[in-house]
């Protein structure tokens, strides 16, 4: 069973994206961290002339010991990720690794921006998750505070929308959801709340295709 899930930053997608994997004994991927990763191999370079040639050399040679999510998580990161994921040349160097680990015997869930649109069209189930910007932020902040680390919330917020902004405009993203798509609200949603919802997706889901 392949399980696809997007959606935008904070909203929840990779919680939800590992508490499905742990639930129907799958493995997870990330996918954005491959997008991180690459967006690390570039720091400091967005003003040279070939920073997209350089990105598209680091996707190419991207190794999965680079996918450390400690190293990966920080918002600066998530904000160059997103810069170096409009380079259709990127996206393209990291297709066939998401490909073949859903591909893999069993199945698997991925989450990211374009897993039901572009990487996983054939998934069994797809979820969409959305949650408004306000609590978005607030999950975030929350996040970087249990770290121990200040954050400015109107500052948080302003780079959480611009990041939308450029993933929602990716003219390479497929950041939409698919036709066939479940949406899945959290903006009110604890977390034990939301997985229980997106598990009655996939359950009822299976059950239908079963009954094909
Ligand atoms: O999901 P996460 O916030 O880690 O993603 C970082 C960035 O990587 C996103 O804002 C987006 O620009 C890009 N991304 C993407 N396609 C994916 C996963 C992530 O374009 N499948």
């Amino acid at each position: 069973m392949i399980i696809a899930v997007d959606g935008p930053a904070a909203s929840g997608k990779g919680t939800l994206a590992a508490g499905l994997a742990r639930h129907y004994g799958l493995p997870h991927l990330d996918t954005g961290l491959l997008y991180r990763a690459v967006g690390r191999a570039v720091l400091g370079l967005e003003n040279a002339p070939d920073f997209e040639a350089q990105a598209i050399a680091a996707a190419q040679r991207l190794d999965p010991s680079d996918l450390d999510p400690a190293v990966l998580s920080s918002q600066a990161l998530g904000n160059q990720a997103s810069r170096v994921a409009v380079i259709a040349e990127v996206r393209a160097a990291l297709y066939a690794f998401q490909r073949d680990f859903a591909l893999q015997p069993g199945g698997a869930v991925l989450d990211g921006r374009d897993i039901g649109t572009r990487i996983c069209p054939d998934a069994d189930v797809k979820l969409f998750i959305v949650a408004e910007a306000w609590a978005r932020t607030e999950r975030r902040a929350r996040q970087f505070e249990a770290r121990g680390l200040s954050v400015d919330r109107q500052a948080l917020h302003a780079q959480i929308e611009e990041r939308d902004r450029r993933d929602r405009d990716n003219p390479n993203g497929g950041f939409f959801p698919a036709e066939d798509a479940h949406l899945l609200d959290t903006t009110r949603l604890d977390i034990e709340a939301a997985l229980r919802a997106a598990v009655a997706i996939v359950d009822g889901a299976m059950a239908r295709k079963a009954k094909q």
